[in-house]
């Protein structure tokens, strides 16, 4: 499973690019917002920190406008992949911008008919959000698993962004799942890598060979540490 970042903050993009293992970015409007910058020039910074896809989210709610947009977005950089919502407007826009090699990024999906659309409307990525259905007693999970058994019914390659994720827990079951891409909070991202066992474990290598050393053994030896 791939791991995108989900924020507009270039430290947080940084930190997490720094240890390898990142594939792209998402942003929204509101994470846009957070960081009271220029949307554009802060757009042009992260395709310049990563190499994988970024999503820029469309403002217009016409699929005329949209598309403006869109191609106005996608001069930022070339892996900017242009974010839509999933409404009428949306699909219409989609299917004009996959004609045109545009790539999308379907988002706000709450149901599986929503993204078996925009699957159809040529959408390279869709987002069901999963921690804004588990905020209304919805089970945000049960949807990434339908859409993917729908998906693998019709071969359909578009591929699912698990948005929304909440805590490390939402991360495994996306992966248990098999969905293509989780894309991930920094604090959540942070939180992946945690477990007591580990500190506790290095904590007690680390006091053995302190022993060790207090022995003159180690001081034969080829390692000096
Ligand atoms: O990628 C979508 C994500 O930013 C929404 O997350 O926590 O605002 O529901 P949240």
């Amino acid at each position: 499973m791939k791991l995108f970042i989900d924020t507009a903050n270039l430290e947080e993009i940084k930190k997490a690019n720094n240890l390898g293992i990142l594939d792209g970015v998402t942003t929204n409007p509101t994470l846009l917002a957070k960081e009271k910058v220029d949307p554009i020039a802060q757009l042009k910074k992260i395709c310049s920190l990563v190499k994988g896809p970024v999503s820029a989210e469309v403002i217009s709610q016409d699929a005329k406008g949209i598309v403006l947009e869109a191609k106005e977005l996608a001069k930022i950089a070339p892996n900017i992949v242009i974010k839509i919502p999933t409404t009428s407007e949306g699909l219409k826009a989609t299917k004009e911008l996959s004609s045109q090699n545009i790539k999308t990024n379907l988002t706000l999906c709450f149901s599986v008919s929503q993204a078996l659309l925009v699957a159809k409307a040529g959408a390279n990525f869709v987002s069901p959000f999963v921690g804004r259905l588990d905020d209304i007693s919805f089970d945000g999970m049960q949807l990434i698993k339908d859409i993917k058994l729908v998906y693998q019914n019709y071969k359909i390659s578009t591929q699912i962004i698990v948005a929304s994720i909440r805590h490390p827990i939402h991360f495994v079951e996306a992966a248990k799942i098999g969905a293509d891409i989780a894309t991930v909070p920094f604090y959540v991202i942070e939180k992946l890598l945690l477990h007591p066992l580990t500190d506790i474990g290095i904590k007690r290598f680390l006091e053995d060979w302190g022993t060790l050393k207090k022995t003159n053994i180690i001081s034969k030896s080829k390692i000096k540490k």
